[in-house]
């Protein structure tokens, strides 16, 4: 029986996943590097350098280290420029509830977003307040699927690994989950997330009864 669940943002709470998405398109458009489907989904949930590093293996030449810096917070630069606008109503359905009822059950709840974008999202969809910890993605040093995200967000709450409940919608954060020893939601779909131990459609098929009974 869980005593948290730990939460991703992008994707699973807020509909931002799509406007990375986007964002990562914009700048493959500019610099002439073909960016598909498949290439796209192993983006999803890895953090910005390394979302770049995956962007560039199609890439006609090599870039330097400060090429990449460039590039990086171009796409930065798209995204912000895509989430400027976004209030309460970008937040999934049922999302606000899916977390209030996790902590209406007693449990803890946690966000571990690989964005630096995450704390201004949260205030902007008016959820920050909802959760008992926040991981920094600033103070990540290796991205999902590196377990590290969620090894701090158990160390956050004060728990094992194995006493939360992780919810991904990336391929990149299931895996994340289960090198935590986490139990993984997957939100999505079962061609991309089949390694999840229970799949869900979207956040708001989540249940927190189901988990805990
Ligand atoms: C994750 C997204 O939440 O954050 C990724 O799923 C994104 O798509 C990553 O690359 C890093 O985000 P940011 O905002 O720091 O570039
Ligand atoms: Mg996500």
């Amino acid at each position: 029986v869980p005593k948290a669940v730990v939460f991703d943002l992008d994707g699973v709470l807020a509909d931002t996943a799509v406007l990375h998405r986007a964002a990562w398109q914009q700048l493959a458009d500019e610099i002439g590097v073909p960016l598909d489907e498949a290439t796209a989904a192993r983006m999803k949930g890895v953090d910005r350098r390394g979302s770049l590093d995956i962007l560039l293996e199609r890439a006609p030449r090599a870039y330097g280290e400060a090429e990449k810096e460039t590039l990086a917070a171009r796409k930065n630069a798209h995204y912000v420029e895509l989430i400027g606008r976004l209030g309460p109503q970008d937040l999934l359905p049922g999302a606000r509830a899916a977390v209030e009822s996790v902590r209406r059950a007693g449990l803890k709840t946690a966000l571990a977003s690989a964005s630096r974008n995450a704390p201004q999202l949260l205030d902007r969809l008016g959820i920050a307040t909802l959760f008992d910890y926040v991981v920094d993605a600033n103070r990540i040093a290796r991205s999902k699927p590196d377990p590290e995200i969620f090894l701090a967000a158990a160390r956050g709450l004060g728990l094992a690994a194995q006493d939360c409940l992780g919810v991904e919608d990336a391929a990149a954060g299931i895996a994340a989950l289960q090198a935590a020893g986490m139990a993984a939601v997957g939100i999505g779909h079962a061609q991309e997330l089949d390694k999840a131990d229970v799949l869900l459609p979207d956040i708001a098929a989540f249940d927190i009864s189901r988990f805990i009974a």
